[in-house]
């Protein structure tokens, strides 16, 4: 059985354990838990729990020591959503093809909603059992989490892509804002079961970080283009809003021919990153044909 079709099941997983640890949304504040629920479980790709699921299967970990890795990760993810459809930042107001939290609640509730995802993800790094992981490979999963989600890794990226907005940047300054927005935390999706493992040789390691900086890089650049090339309709969010918010992107710097090429590059960088891992190595492949040719 190829990883193609045990995608299906891996992404009820990751939805099973997301509604699970989610408060329910009779809990009070019952506004904030359902905005919550709202915001998470939705029509979500999944392709960060997917990326650990596929890096735990390389591995040899059971789904199971996976779902908290995988869920921790998305719940962060989420939450940068949120924020970044907010009036001050992108101002969209559709997201994953219905209306974004602060446009279905306010836009205190969506800050909030942000706030507590984030305690959450870490609050599952902290506390779930089933990943069977000692206090040390805890306390390196959490700090690996902090660290791509904060001021050096995803934040620091929104940062930088907001001071960006109206000013000519080169290739390689746009290209810095996608692996810390957006990169650093898919690096995080596969890291932190290769924390998990524990005991992988160096060389093993090496070659998933190095997988991860570029299939990260990728993921952004397939975003751009969709931006400029998809239906609204099809990606679930508002075409075109990166010209309206005069984004540095790459299509706006190099043209979409050239950012094309770009992606091309970048995704072959990413397969023969993983060419140290031989065949073993098959579902990450295949997650990142997804990853470069999806419409969504
Ligand atoms: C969109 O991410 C935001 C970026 C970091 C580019 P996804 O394309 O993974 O969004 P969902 O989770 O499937 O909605
Ligand atoms: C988002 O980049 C990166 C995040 C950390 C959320 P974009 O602003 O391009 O993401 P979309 O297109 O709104 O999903
Ligand atoms: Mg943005
Ligand atoms: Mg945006
Ligand atoms: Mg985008």
């Amino acid at each position: 059985m190829s990883f193609a079709q045990r995608v299906p099941e891996y992404r009820a997983r990751a939805d099973q354990s997301l509604a699970r640890w989610l408060p329910a949304a009779e809990v009070a504040p019952t506004r904030l838990h359902e905005a919550l629920r709202y915001s998470v479980l939705g029509a979500g790709k999944r392709i960060r729990p997917l990326l650990s699921y596929a890096t735990g299967e390389i591995l040899g970990l059971e789904p199971s020591r996976c779902d908290a890795p995988a869920v921790a990760v998305e719940l962060i993810h989420a939450y940068s959503l949120v924020h970044d459809d907010l009036p001050a930042m992108d101002d969209d107001d559709l997201r994953r093809g219905r209306p974004t939290t602060h446009v279905a609640y306010d836009e205190a509730t969506a800050l909030l909603v942000g706030d507590a995802l984030q305690s959450l993800a870490f609050q599952i790094l902290a506390e779930d059992e089933a990943c069977l992981a000692g206090p040390a490979l805890r306390m390196r999963m959490l700090a690996e989490l902090a660290v791509a989600s904060g001021s050096r890794g995803m934040v620091g990226g929104q940062a930088l892509d907001l001071r960006a907005e109206g000013r000519a940047l080169d290739q390689a300054e746009i290209e810095r804002i996608y692996r810390l927005k957006t990169g650093r935390l898919i690096e995080a999706a596969i890291m932190l079961p290769v924390i998990l493992a524990g005991e992988l040789p160096l060389s093993g390691e090496r070659a998933l970080r190095a997988f991860a900086t570029q299939i990260g890089l990728a993921f952004q650049i397939r975003d751009d283009l969709l931006d400029v090339e998809g239906e609204t309709s099809v990606i679930g969010k508002p075409g075109g809003s990166d010209e309206r918010n005069r984004k540095a992107t790459l299509p706006a710097v190099v043209g979409l021919e050239a950012t094309r090429l770009r992606a091309d590059t970048v995704y072959a960088d990413a397969i023969s990153a993983l060419d140290p891992l031989g065949d073993r190595a098959e579902p990450l492949r295949w997650l990142s044909e997804f990853i470069i040719r999806r419409d969504h």
